[in-house]
């Protein structure tokens, strides 16, 4: 049964890099931008009072990036929630730029990475950011040269922690020689296993993992499907049970359910309360591989 007043500490806590304790239930302020991720949102006030609920909910783990809007997302979280409530973590992004609505183009050289750190800074009124991810490693830049500016950042003490963002084993292995890879964040949900082995690295490593699209569930969501019957047995939405056999699967998994409204916020954090049970969990995980290898 989900939590009758919901609080995200229910999800348990994660130590980013070793000093900054999160509740693992965070959330994805992609959503609080414009169709396409592109200029405001369709509802500026609802998303101000959705990022003002987040404290409330005790969600202390907000994702965004310098290309949600670009930058709205970061101005509407300093708009929202600054001066900071004690313990908020930031992560932002950086390395994608925006050339049009649905438009997602790599750029790491690393002056480029470098301008995007100190306006994610000013766009979000900190000193520091307190973790900071390569949105992208871009193909045409060598990725030597993108992890050593990654690094740079962390010696000037503009960025705390740095992560990836959708790379392979291989590529954290590469990037650790650089600098402490701290998190994680590739796509990963019950019914896209792509980052299985990802996810396995990280959880041995403790390294946070940040699980992005964390709610699709495809025809798993659908009435009578077994997410459907276990939302049933739950007293719970199929989305929650999504998200609760996502928080179980390791760990150091921290997933950033997105979202440009309280109603559906206050759904997510809800999950945080539900404990699936050991047989339950094991159900769904079988189901997900078989739509995941299933699926064209
Ligand atoms: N690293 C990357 O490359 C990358 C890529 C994409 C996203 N991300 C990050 O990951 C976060 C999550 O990813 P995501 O936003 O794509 O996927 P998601 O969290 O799985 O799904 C978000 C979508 O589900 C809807 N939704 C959320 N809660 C709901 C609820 N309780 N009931 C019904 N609908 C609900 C939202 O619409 P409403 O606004 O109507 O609620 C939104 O359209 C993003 O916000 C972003 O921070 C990272």
């Amino acid at each position: 049964m989900a939590h009758s007043s919901p609080n995200a500490a229910s999800s348990g806590t994660f130590t980013i890099g070793g000093d900054l304790a999160v509740h693992r239930l965070g959330f994805g302020a992609m959503r609080i931008t414009g169709k396409g991720i592109w200029g405001p949102p369709a509802d500026h006030d609802e998303a101000i009072r959705t990022l003002k609920r987040l404290p409330e909910l005790g969600v202390n783990f907000i994702d965004t990036s310098d290309a949600y809007g670009p930058d709205v997302s970061e101005w509407l979280i300093k708009e929202a929630l600054h001066p900071y409530p004690k313990g908020l973590v930031i992560a932002t992004k950086g390395g994608l730029t925006r050339s049009g609505p649905d438009i997602w183009k790599p750029v790491g050289r690393p002056e480029y990475l470098l301008q995007q750190v100190h306006k994610s800074l000013r766009n979000l009124g900190v000193e520091q950011i307190d973790l900071w991810q390569l949105h992208r490693i871009d193909p045409k830049v060598p990725a030597d040269e993108q992890f050593e500016a990654v690094r740079s950042f962390i010696d000037q003490g503009l960025v705390r922690h740095a992560g990836l963002s959708e790379v392979s084993v291989e590529e954290i292995k590469a990037a650790s020689k650089f600098f402490d890879v701290a998190t994680v964040q590739n796509r990963y949900n019950l019914v896209d296993r792509t980052s299985e082995a990802v996810l396995d690295y990280c959880t041995a490593q403790n390294v946070g993992f940040i699980p992005w699209f964390p709610l699709a569930a495809g025809d798993l969501a659908k009435p009578g499907s077994i997410l459907d019957t276990m939302a049933t047995e739950y007293g719970a939405h199929p989305g929650q049970i999504a998200l609760a056999w996502v928080l179980k699967r390791s760990k150091v998994m921290l997933p950033i359910p997105g979202t440009s409204k309280v109603a559906h916020l206050e759904q997510n954090v809800a999950a945080a309360g539900i404990t699936l049970s050991d047989e339950d969990f094991a159900a769904l995980d079988a189901e997900g591989r078989k739509a995941f290898q299933a699926a064209p």
